[in-house]
């Protein structure tokens, strides 16, 4: 073998390297920046029970690579997080004014706005996408992500309760689903770039970030989506036509599960743990963390659900507490029976109600 045989393949090797990441697509960004199929981000409260109370910017880590919760070594408001990393993919595609890419950001609680509209989706979360693929981010912090002309940040009104984020990397065709989905939710989207070429494809987006008047949605909308790595989801979207609670009225009898429900605890009259229908929901009281730490769902803002049952597997990340006024609110969930999602998800549970007001310890 030649010392130019050698170094031939050396250079080759380089260039390929060079040009997988010259050629990176667009998809969510781990915690080292690469990309990922998904990952989860749970930012803890500032007030965990029994310690004194934290920077309230502190969080939990998975991906599809890590598979566990892990504690970052960084802080929600770092742009070197995996949010800062998948979010500047959309801040660079803004600044580009690209015209392969689109985005949208979109939050019931916008960013330095006063004005909040009840009419639309009590739903919050973000999307960048092109030709080939992108991402699509659901997540509970009010006021985030910020406008792009500031970059990435993370405001302080998100700062006092628990969170939760999840990112997914989509193929282009699953986009035309979630433009579907989107028309359900009605959400606020207060800052996007819809180029004409995405017009055919994508013709709700296209209104929403317009603000023109969109069509009659339908009252709710089931949708199965598929990771570009292959994992399957499935999505739960419910217009403000559907006046019911959407844990017990849908997507446990859908999912034919009894869920046990964690979500922002802080109306007068949260409604109850419901045993009425087929399938039971159970309100979550209390979290414990994969390091013993526990807190109070009262200090927790983020909005998931989990299979009662350890066979049934389903995991729901979304948009809407159990409190009646919800009922009137267009939102909805992206579930998955991933195992490693689920066993995250359903160790955390610490102490649920039962139907009978009797309480269960785990
Ligand atoms: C993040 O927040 C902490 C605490 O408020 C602050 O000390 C730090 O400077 C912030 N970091 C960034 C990058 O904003
Ligand atoms: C625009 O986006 C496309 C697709 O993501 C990419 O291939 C191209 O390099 C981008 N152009 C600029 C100027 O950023
Ligand atoms: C939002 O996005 C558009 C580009 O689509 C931009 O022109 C506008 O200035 C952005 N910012 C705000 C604050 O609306
Ligand atoms: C349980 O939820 C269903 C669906 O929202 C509702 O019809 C029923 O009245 C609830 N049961 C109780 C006891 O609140
Ligand atoms: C948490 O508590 C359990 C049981 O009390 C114990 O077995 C485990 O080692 C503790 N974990 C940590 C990280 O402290
Ligand atoms: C459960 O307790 C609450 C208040 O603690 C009470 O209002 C409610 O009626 C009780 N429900 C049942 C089924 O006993």
């Amino acid at each position: 073998m030649s010392a130019g045989y050698v170094w031939g393949c050396f250079a080759l090797l380089l260039c390929s390297i060079i040009e997988f990441r010259w050629a990176a697509e667009i998809s969510c960004r781990s915690e080292e920046g690469e990309p990922v199929d998904w990952f989860l981000l749970y930012k803890l409260p500032k007030y965990m029970r029994e310690e004194s109370p934290g920077s309230g910017l502190e969080y939990m880590y998975m991906d599809s690579s890590t598979k566990a919760w892990a504690l970052s070594k960084y802080l929600v408001n770092m742009t070197q997080n995996a949010l800062g990393q998948t979010l500047m993919q959309l801040y660079e595609a803004y600044e580009s004014k690209n015209d392969s890419t689109a985005y949208a950001v979109y939050n019931d609680d916008v960013p330095y706005s006063d004005h909040y509209s009840w009419k639309q989706g009590h739903t919050k979360g973000f999307l960048l996408l092109d030709k080939s693929q992108g991402f699509w981010g659901i997540h509970s912090i009010p006021r985030f992500p910020p406008f792009p002309e500031e970059g990435y940040g993370y405001p302080p009104s998100g700062e006092l309760y628990g969170q939760t984020a999840i990112c997914i990397t989509f193929k282009y065709n699953q986009f035309a689903e979630i433009d579907k989905q989107l028309l359900c939710y009605n959400p606020k989207v207060y800052n996007c770039s819809m180029p004409s070429v995405f017009y055919p494809d994508l013709p709700n987006l296209q209104k929403l970030c317009a603000g023109s008047e969109l069509p009659l949605s339908p009252w709710r909308r089931l949708s199965k989506l598929q990771s570009a790595g292959g994992e399957n989801f499935l999505h739960f979207a419910k217009s403000h036509f559907f006046v019911d609670d959407i844990y017990v009225a849908w997507m446990a009898q859908q999912l034919q599960t009894d869920l046990l429900a964690e979500y922002w605890h802080h109306y007068k009259h949260d409604l109850p743990s419901n045993c009425s229908l087929q399938h039971y929901v159970f309100n979550i009281n209390l979290i414990k963390t994969p390091w013993n730490s526990t807190f109070c769902s009262f200090h927790d803002h983020s909005k998931w659900c989990v299979s009662r049952l350890y066979e049934d597997e389903w995991t729901c990340i979304g948009d809407l507490n159990r409190a009646p006024p919800q009922a009137w609110r267009s939102g909805g969930f992206i579930c998955t029976q991933n195992r490693y999602i689920y066993k995250a998800f359903r160790h955390l549970v610490f102490h649920y109600q039962s139907c009978s007001n009797s309480s269960v310890w785990l």
